[in-house]
């Protein structure tokens, strides 16, 4: 199980909190933000087995009052290919480069796993393109074309998302 002291942290001055390995007792808070914003479509609704099965893929942000401010997750489709999912701030603390923190998080994690390419679907295209993504096309992914069919949706009908990669370096992993 990951601890506070092998994470990806991402600290800064001008917003002390921390981006952290999720634990076991994150599980009910990722499920209850991640689900909050799925109605409209901006998140696939991850149940509380899924997440608990897939926690070391997460980083989250509390807040000083404990509050879930943030996550983001890591989907691996190969160990050539691995999707950036599940990116949320809460709705009170959007705006503060919070989303900015969970991207940088969530590639240095993908990079110290060794994966070459990093993508992502989502509304948040100034976001992206600011965090040195390259717009790109679902159509390269036939793996998540794939996983879409078989959840019976369609992200190519949202139409409105754009489909963001970018190309990562390998760096080691802290001893
Ligand atoms: C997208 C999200 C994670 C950004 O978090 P954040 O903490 O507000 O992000 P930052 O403060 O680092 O950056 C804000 C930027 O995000 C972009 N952005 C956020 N939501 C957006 C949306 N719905 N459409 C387009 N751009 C959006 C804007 O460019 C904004 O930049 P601006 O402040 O210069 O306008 C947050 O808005 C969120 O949780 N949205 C709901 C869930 C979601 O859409 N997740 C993305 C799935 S990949």
């Amino acid at each position: 199980m990951a601890t506070d002291t092998d994470t990806a942290a991402v600290e800064s001055a001008a917003w002390p909190l921390r981006v952290r390995h999720a634990h076991d007792d994150d599980v009910a808070d990722i499920v209850a933000l991640n689900n909050m914003f799925a109605p409209d479509g901006l998140t696939l609704y991850r149940s509380k087995a899924f997440v608990v099965s897939h926690l070391q893929d997460y980083q989250v942000v509390r807040g000083a009052d404990g509050t879930l401010m943030g996550q983001v997750a890591l989907d691996e489709y190969s160990p050539s290919l691995v999707e950036l999912v599940s990116l949320a701030v809460a709705t009170e603390a959007q705006g503060n480069g919070l989303g900015q923190r969970l991207i940088t998080a969530a590639e240095k994690l993908a990079r110290e796993r060794g994966y070459p390419e990093l993508f992502a679907i989502s509304l948040a295209e100034p976001l992206f393109l600011r965090m040195g993504f390259q717009e790109s096309t679902i159509l390269r992914y036939p793996e998540k074309i794939a996983r879409y069919q078989a959840i019976s949706r369609s992200e190519l009908s949202i139409g409105r998302k754009f489909c963001f990669a970018k190309k990562l370096t390998s760096i080691p992993v802290a001893g």
